[in-house]
């Protein structure tokens, strides 16, 4: 569509330059400690670098142990496979130590946090989302024990860097004598309230301002090149015991045994970090307090731009500090303008006084700037579409009735419908920002 000729958008020019969804953040030291990886040849899965990045990694989160691998969903795959041993025991090779056992997973999220649990043979039981945080219901995970109360393993992520609710989700899961994995790729730096006398003070012995990548039994963060902190690709899992670190990082170089010869136990990966991305995370570390305080302030510009319109920022619950990595909005029921979207293509039309996520990403992208859609649902997946769905009402499939009037409740479908994710690049400059506010408000006339 050729937004310069509808007379809404007269006067706006495009970017000269693509303003990013959020891209690397690049400042120099990167360079310096990759130039030393090469000068000194450890061009490979040891050396320096990846020793101090698990040191450095594990004292911000406030973590003992950091394992440095390959990516994201390297660490989430170790971490979940490592809780599935836990619980359940090793597996022969050809086979998933969660075969036959089910899974509650977040269901608004990348599809890289639930994946895991199928390569390890699990069953997906998606937790539908909750208004407050955009994450995990708890109320629907309560749920979910009553429908399924042998379930012994949670996979929870905190999305656009706002934790979710960490104290009902781990209160829950200790009743139910349940692991969590936490999948932290986008929140680190992110911050959640621990109170004296909570669940999680009774797991964590401590209280105050807590890192996410503490809340789970393993956690997770990613170094992908869209992330607060990169290494173009890269990911980090942390625990509070030593053997099982060890176990990890010996599962993610291929699971050699202590023989002079390749002796194989366990099945094992290529999975570990390389020294020359653990050069360019090195070299990022140092910028994670400044890279949230300029999303921060990316996300106060919108708040602020955009607080006329008949929209609503992703909330910020207050007993959390997020990092801000991505700023999304949501269009208010009222006035959501005609919008369908089909498996792959989507339909819009406008409407005076009202918009939709498919107009104002289809302006924006016009003009220069990127925007993303919010993560479309996993229970809404055609991959994942047979999977069973957990809502705040129990089961979330066949809800309608032919010979009643009414339907359930899906939070996560109603937030991917009518949210977005806004240009949220820490190098955007505030005269760029103010123009893709202006966008958005042109296409609400
Ligand atoms: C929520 C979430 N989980 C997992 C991942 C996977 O991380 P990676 O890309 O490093 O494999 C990502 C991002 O890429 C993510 O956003």
């Amino acid at each position: 569509m050729d937004f310069l000729s509808n007379s809404r958008f007269k006067g706006i020019e495009k970017f000269d330059k693509k303003v990013w969804l959020s891209s690397p953040t690049m400042h120099g030291d990167e360079q310096r400690w990759v130039d030393e990886a090469i000068q000194t040849n450890w061009v490979s899965t040891v050396g320096q670098n990846i020793n101090v990045v698990e040191e450095q990694a594990a004292s911000i989160i406030g973590r003992p142990c950091a394992v440095a691998l390959s990516a994201g969903t390297a660490a989430l795959h170790l971490a979940i496979r490592l809780a599935g041993e836990k619980l359940y025991g090793s597996a022969m090779p050809n086979h998933g130590v969660l075969e036959g056992k089910k899974v509650f997973a977040s269901d608004m999220t990348f599809d890289a946090t639930v994946n895991p649990v199928c390569y390890e043979g699990g069953e997906l039981v998606f937790i539908d989302t909750e208004y407050d945080s955009w994450n995990m219901d708890p109320v629907a995970l309560e749920k979910a024990f009553q429908l399924y109360p042998d379930v012994r393993l949670i996979v929870v992520a905190h999305l656009y860097g706002t934790p979710g609710k960490v104290e009902e989700i781990r209160r829950i899961a200790d009743e139910h004598g349940a692991l969590i994995v936490e999948d932290a790729a986008e929140s680190f730096g992110s911050t959640y309230k621990v109170e004296p006398g909570s669940a999680l003070e009774k797991k964590l012995g401590k209280t105050g301002d807590i890192q996410t990548g503490c809340f789970g039994d393993i956690s997770i963060i990613s170094f992908n090149g869209n992330k607060i902190i990169t290494g173009s690709s890269g990911g980090m899992l942390f625990c509070d015991d030593k053997a099982d670190a060890d176990k990890v990082r010996k599962w993610s170089t291929q699971a050699r045994e202590a023989a002079a010869w390749y002796q194989h136990e366990e099945l094992g990966y290529n999975y570990r970090m390389s020294n020359i991305i653990a050069g360019v995370v090195r070299g990022q570390l140092p910028y994670l307090s400044e890279h949230i305080e300029q999303k921060r302030e990316i996300y106060r510009r919108y708040k602020e731009g955009l607080k006329d319109l008949p929209v609503s920022m992703n909330p910020i619950p207050s007993n959390t500090v997020p990092n801000y990595w991505l700023s999304c909005m949501l269009v208010e029921e009222g006035s959501m303008a005609p919008f369908v979207r089909g498996e792959k293509d989507e339909l819009w039309k406008s409407e005076s006084g009202k918009s939709s996520p498919g107009e104002i990403l289809g302006a924006l992208s016009f003009f220069g700037a990127e925007g993303r859609p919010i993560w479309k649902p996993m229970h809404m997946q055609p991959i994942y579409r047979t999977s069973s769905f957990i809502t705040t009402e129990g089961n979330g499939r066949g809800r309608s009735n032919a010979y009643i009037s009414g339907s359930g409740v899906d939070v996560g479908a109603d937030i991917f419908r009518r949210g977005l994710c806004l240009p949220s690049d820490n190098k955007m400059t505030v005269e760029q920002q103010d123009r893709v506010i202006e966008i958005i408000h042109r296409c609400f006339q």
